[in-house]
């Protein structure tokens, strides 16, 4: 705006002159300012919200040291800290070298101190902390201020609290767990197997970022392990090991604004492929004939789908939790005998093919060998390759920071075995397995390393996508993640679901789980339709399944998984009524292509995520700070996914000041209260703001997908059909 009055200029106006006082008075505002306060405190501000209250008799900063031991176990990690120094320190001097920058010297009688330093830079846009912390401490406590109201968000993805406050969550990423709900049968009993259960707060993409609700975001560029604790009332508590080094903030009058600002900082996301909207991603395996199988059955009840995803195409092998992968990411042309052909016809009508990679190796591949003859290994302390039990089988583990590794990595195994074979995408997996007793290339201590890998493992797959001139072509998603990978991964999945309805790890988590992100600054997700972990004797059914898909129409991207075992779940090619329920909620995402395509946009141009909180388009109301199970599909479009099964209505939360449309039925209803609406099979609620400019395309796409006839399932119906039958017929036997 500035600089657009500058290019312009014509001589001073009285305009100008208003202009520049505004462009001053507000540049002021935008910085960091410091209050002394009358008991020898201090109060932190940021364009006049306040951030840090310092009381001698509450001081906001402490520092120490402790013990910590991590022990992991398939990417499970039991962390015990114990504390041995934790001192206040009460004592503040405060200097301002330069009207951008203050200098706060935290100490306690002279025995420790810390300084920190609050800067403004970049024209007003980049707030800096930088806390100096002692050389022979590792500890930091910085206590924020917390108002009584306030909610926080974002901590990367968190599965079960949206809201952050009442709670405190380490940043450490991980298996996000099985059942993440102790108490509960499926938890308990995968932490007897493995002590793989989880919790609330274990996540494969943890985020030392969070939003408040009074507009303003805060990120600590440490990766080491932290806590961030949002449980005390007067206070968030970030609890940091090592150096505390940089945390930067920002205010804003909006959240989108917000966001923005998170973009600039980190990084944003890119479009995604075009062919990504033209239909469905179709997850299948077992050789090319029977893929081919399942895309003719597939296209046979009128699927629209837009590529098979052979998560085997280097092979596989068996152990107890499933068929498992060969994790030696070479073509297996026993199993897929004539792919490469096949991927060259099947593009051609518009069908790609899509596989799978990780930064791991089995001892059993040729590739391991060559890997760990050349020292490419992430190594232990007697300074040889790390090896690693991922469940009834042997890996290594790449050593992104070692440069000759990575090359090879991205050049011999990503380009070579997998962009040149012709895929056009595939699953970046895992990335979070690694213990901080690892001994990595460039000297920094494993447990730095730990949170950073996944960025770097971003990095890897985006470097190779685009040195191939394939950005825009080529999709990779990946489920770990942290702070960078914002600005390398191309889309992200919610991970191992498991194959239920429990709020803990079921369907109903993957929309906290993409609304954290996306306050966290990464605004594309999606999930696997069905979820994927069945074990224990529970299976997924074809409700589960259904439901599922007709959530993933109102996010970027549509695939379907298997599961971890195919055989006893139920598919979406189990049947063809199954095939034709999901056919027509492919249309419907295709339908909404140039919507969709829009909101990608937007997400990499603003930073705006794709499926963003109702708070963010809806401040004013006070309702939508604690709504984590709806979402806003672009600011006019909101949705309310059924989570919960054999349920044929749902209650809805609608904004205050608009009137919403409920698409199914056209009904209008006045935001500020809680519908219920009618929400069988295949109709998601959604509701579009009356004032839409998009109205006139969602009601056509209403109008030209009905429900597929009858609708009703034949698993769930079976038992009414037969008693609406067998009852008469018995009745009707009695009497004759
Ligand atoms: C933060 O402080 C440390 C130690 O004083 C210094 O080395 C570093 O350059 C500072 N970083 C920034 C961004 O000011
Ligand atoms: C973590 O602790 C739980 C509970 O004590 C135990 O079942 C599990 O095996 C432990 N896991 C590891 C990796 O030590
Ligand atoms: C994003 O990645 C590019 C290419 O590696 C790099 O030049 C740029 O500095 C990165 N931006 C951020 C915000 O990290
Ligand atoms: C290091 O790894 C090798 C295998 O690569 C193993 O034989 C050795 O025991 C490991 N050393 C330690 C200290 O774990
Ligand atoms: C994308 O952003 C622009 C600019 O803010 C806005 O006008 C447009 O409505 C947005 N599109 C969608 C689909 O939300």
């Amino acid at each position: 705006m500035a600089a657009r009055r500058v290019a312009s200029w014509q001589g001073p106006k009285l305009g100008h002159y208003v202009l520049l006082w505004t462009v001053l008075f507000t540049a002021h505002c935008r910085a960091f300012t410091v209050r002394q306060t009358s008991d020898g405190g201090v109060d932190v501000l940021l364009d006049g919200t306040l951030l840090l209250r310092h009381q001698r008799s509450d001081p906001a900063i402490l520092v120490g040291s402790g013990t910590t031991v991590f022990r992991e176990l398939h990417g499970n990690f039991n962390i015990s800290d114990t504390v041995g120094l934790r001192v206040p320190l009460p004592d503040v001097d405060v200097t301002q070298p330069s009207p951008s920058e203050y200098r706060l010297l935290f100490s306690s009688g002279g025995n420790y101190q810390t300084e920190m330093t609050l800067m403004t830079g970049n024209e007003g846009h980049d707030h800096v902390m930088n806390i100096s912390i002692p050389g022979n401490l590792d500890r930091t406590w910085l206590r924020l201020y917390a108002d009584d109201g306030e909610h926080v968000y974002g901590g990367g993805e968190q599965f079960t609290y949206f809201d952050l406050r009442g709670r405190s969550f380490p940043i450490w990423t991980r298996e996000q767990g099985v059942g993440r709900q102790p108490g509960t049968f499926v938890t308990d009993e995968a932490n007897r197997r493995d002590g793989g259960g989880g919790d609330y707060h274990t996540t494969y993409w943890p985020q030392p970022t969070f939003v408040s609700s009074r507009r303003y975001f805060c990120h600590f560029t440490t990766t080491d392990y932290m806590i961030m604790d949002f449980t005390d009332t007067t206070a968030h508590v970030m609890q940091i090991w090592g150096s505390p080094g940089v945390v930067h903030f920002g205010a804003a009058a909006t959240f989108p604004e917000l966001s923005e600002q998170l973009g600039a900082l980190l990084g944003k996301q890119p479009e995604l492929p075009d062919w990504v909207y033209d239909g469905a991603i179709l997850g299948v395996q077992g050789g090319t004939s029977e893929v081919l199988r399942y895309l003719e059955q597939a296209e046979g009840q009128g699927v629209k789908v837009n590529a098979l995803w052979i998560q085997d195409w280097a092979g596989r092998i068996r152990t107890s939790f499933g068929r498992r992968l060969f994790w030696n990411w070479v073509w297996d042309e026993n199993q897929y005998p004539g792919l490469r052909e096949e991927i060259v016809r099947q593009k051609e009508r518009g069908v790609r093919f899509l596989g799978y990679i990780n930064p791991h190796l089995n001892k059993l591949g040729n590739l391991y060998a060559i890997a760990d003859s050349r020292g490419y290994f992430v190594k232990n302390s007697t300074g040889q390759t790390y090896i690693q039990d991922f469940g009834e089988f042997f890996c290594g583990t790449i050593d992104l920071t070692n440069p000759a590794a990575f090359q090879w990595y991205k050049n011999e195994v990503i380009i070579k075995n997998m962009i040149e074979l012709g895929l056009s995408g595939w699953m970046a997996d895992f990335g979070e397995y690694l213990p901080p007793d690892m001994v990595f290339y460039n000297g920094v201590p494993g447990r730095e390393m730990h949170n950073h890998y996944p960025a770097l493992w971003a990095k890897a797959n985006r470097d190779a996508v685009e040195e191939s001139g394939k950005l825009g072509e080529i999709v990779f998603w990946m489920r770990a993640g942290f702070s960078g990978s914002q600005n390398y991964s191309v889309m992200s999945w919610a991970g191992d679901q498991f194959v239920d309805y429990s709020l803990g790890d079921g369907l109903a988590s993957v929309i906290p789980a993409a609304l954290s992100l996306g306050v966290s600054g990464y605004g594309l997700s999606h999930f696997d339709i069905g979820g994927f972990t069945s074990l224990f004797g529970i299976t997924r059914t074809e409700e589960l399944l259904l439901r599922y898909a007709e959530m993933a129409v109102f996010t970027p991207m549509m695939r379907t998984h298997e599961g971890n075992r195919p055989a006893d779940n139920w598919q979406v090619y189990s049947s063809d009524s199954t095939l034709q329920h999901f056919a027509r909620l492919v249309d419907v995402h295709v339908s909404l292509t140039g919507y969709i395509r829009e909101l990608v946009q937007n997400n990499s141009r603003y930073n705006l995520p794709v499926q963003s909180p109702l708070f963010y388009h809806y401040p004013d109301d006070p309702m939508v700070y604690s709504i984590k199970y709806q979402y806003m599909f672009g600011p006019d479009v909101l949705i309310a996914p059924v989570y919960r099964e054999g349920v044929d209505t749902w209650q809805v939360y609608l904004p205050q000041g608009h009137t919403w449309v409920h698409l199914w039925s056209d009904n209008s209803y006045e935001g500020g209260r809680t519908v219920t609406v009618d929400a069988p099979l295949g109709q998601t609620p959604f509701f579009f703001r009356e004032s839409s400019r998009w109205a006139s395309l969602f009601r056509t796409v209403a109008r030209d997908n009905p429900p597929v006839s009858g609708t009703s399932l034949s698993s769930s119906i079976l038992p009414y059909v037969t008693a609406i039958v067998a009852i008469p017929l018995f009745f009707w036997f009695r009497q004759h």
